[in-house]
């Protein structure tokens, strides 16, 4: 059984894609072991409460610098012996002495292909302002391994979504996370807990 922790800053849609895709068996072998946030206030929180998973709140601001928050969040992690770290729409920038501990265990949903409109500043809603201003006719999301850097670990998959002329940010968002989102995060944790895939040579590989 792969004992995940999934990380959320937000609404937590991602997180009850795959609370919901665990229910329906669409996602095996698995159980979600603790949702972490760094905002207490995150909605997240609360649909991990009303299935009574552990909730837990970990947050910069309650450190006196990165470095102690950093130290905290890598030991609270640890703590909860999990095999896979699933990061779902989570704004902190991951300890890179957890992503050393966590080589290829943690991984994370975008919403755009990536290379393409991420990095340092894309995140959430941004991202899709982005992709209008650019005039671009497809996105989508990916769910990519974590690596040191930012947005830039071995790529697991992909989902491409169109976008529409009268698009606002807010209707494309919702789109890549109907059509995209919500469909390749629980599938790869599904792949991951089931041994479907391996990275050979910095590349995802299904085996
Ligand atoms: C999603 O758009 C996700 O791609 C991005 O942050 C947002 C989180 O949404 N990383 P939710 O909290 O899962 O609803």
């Amino acid at each position: 059984m792969l004992r995940a922790a999934v990380c959320v800053s937000g609404g937590g849609t991602n997180l009850q894609a795959i609370l919901d895709s665990i229910d329906v068996g669409a996602v095996t072998n698995t159980e979600i072991v603790a949702v972490i946030s760094n905002n207490r206030g995150a909605k997240a929180l609360a649909r991990a409460e009303s299935r009574g998973i552990l909730g837990l709140v970990v947050s910069p601001k309650d450190y006196p610098d990165r470095e102690a928050f950093n130290e905290a969040f890598t030991e609270k992690l640890c703590g909860l012996a999990p095999d896979l770290i699933v990061l779902a729409g989570f704004l902190v920038k991951i300890p890179p002495q957890l992503v050393t501990r966590f080589g290829n265990r943690i991984v994370n949903i975008h919403p755009s292909l990536i290379p393409s409109f991420c990095g340092v500043g894309y995140y959430g809603l941004k991202v899709h302002e982005k992709v209008l201003e650019r005039g671009v006719k497809i996105t989508g999301a990916t769910v990519h391994f974590v690596n040191e850097g930012m947005d830039e670990g071995p790529i697991i998959s992909q989902q491409a979504v169109r976008v529409e002329e009268d698009d606002t940010p807010e209707t494309l968002q919702r789109r890549v996370m109907e059509q995209a989102e919500w469909i390749l995060l629980p599938k790869a944790i599904d792949d991951i807990a089931n041994g479907r895939l391996a990275v050979v040579d910095g590349k995802v590989r299904r085996v």
